[in-house]
């Protein structure tokens, strides 16, 4: 069963192992340049979940791409840095388009009006992605900085967000999977 949910702050290790599995090409794609497991233990240890929210695509229970949203941690912040990761075998179907549309519908909902991210110049998929929804792009030394302007959040954005979190829950209860392991694994 394949489902698009938040993580809860209790699953960092369920996002650390994902981003542990990624394949050396892309994690050098995801943290533009080449890192260390340490690095990427110490990236999931110091993120502060009261301004980080993190999109899951899970398969059978396992997390298997992610588009983390990060915020400069003001109340209301109007700004954002996003970084996405999908693993290898399921790269090309979709999956970081999905997580890009609700990312994005997300973002929106907090009041936020413009998201930024930045991948190397190489990296044609996640450039291509982010045009697909209309990002701006500039290119400085390798690195292409990429911004996606926001509409304000309307009823449907905030009803889409509800309905897509209610639809995950209720597929992880009839699948028998833990929508939350309710358990805090480091
Ligand atoms: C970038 C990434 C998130 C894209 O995820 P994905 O699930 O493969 O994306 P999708 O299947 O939704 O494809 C989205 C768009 O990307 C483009 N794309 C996908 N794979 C591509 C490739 N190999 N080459 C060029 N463009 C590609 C296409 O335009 C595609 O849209 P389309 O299918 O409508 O034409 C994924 O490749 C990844 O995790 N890469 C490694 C980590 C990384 O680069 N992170 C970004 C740094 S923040």
């Amino acid at each position: 069963m394949n489902a698009f949910r938040k993580l809860f702050p209790n699953e960092m290790s369920r996002y650390r192992a994902h981003l542990l599995r990624l394949e050396s090409v892309d994690r050098h794609l995801r943290f533009g340049g080449s890192v260390s497991d340490a690095v990427i233990e110490q990236h999931c240890l110091r993120m502060d979940w009261h301004d980080t929210i993190v999109i899951g695509y899970f398969v059978d229970g396992e997390l298997r791409g992610a588009a983390e949203l990060r915020t400069a941690g003001d109340l209301f912040p109007s700004r954002g840095e996003l970084a996405f990761s999908v693993e290898r075998v399921y790269q090309g179907r979709g999956v970081g388009s999905a997580l890009m549309g609700r990312v994005l519908n997300i973002a929106r909902n907090r009041g936020i009006r413009q998201v930024n991210l930045v991948c190397l110049l190489e990296n044609r998929a996640m450039q291509n992605l982010a045009v697909k929804f209309s990002g701006a792009r500039v290119v400085d030394a390798g690195e292409v900085g990429v911004s996606i302007r926001l509409d304000r959040a309307d009823q449907i954005s905030l009803m889409t967000e509800a309905l897509e979190e209610s639809a995950a829950l209720v597929a992880s209860m009839f699948s028998g999977l833990p929508f939350c392991s309710g358990k805090t694994v480091h």
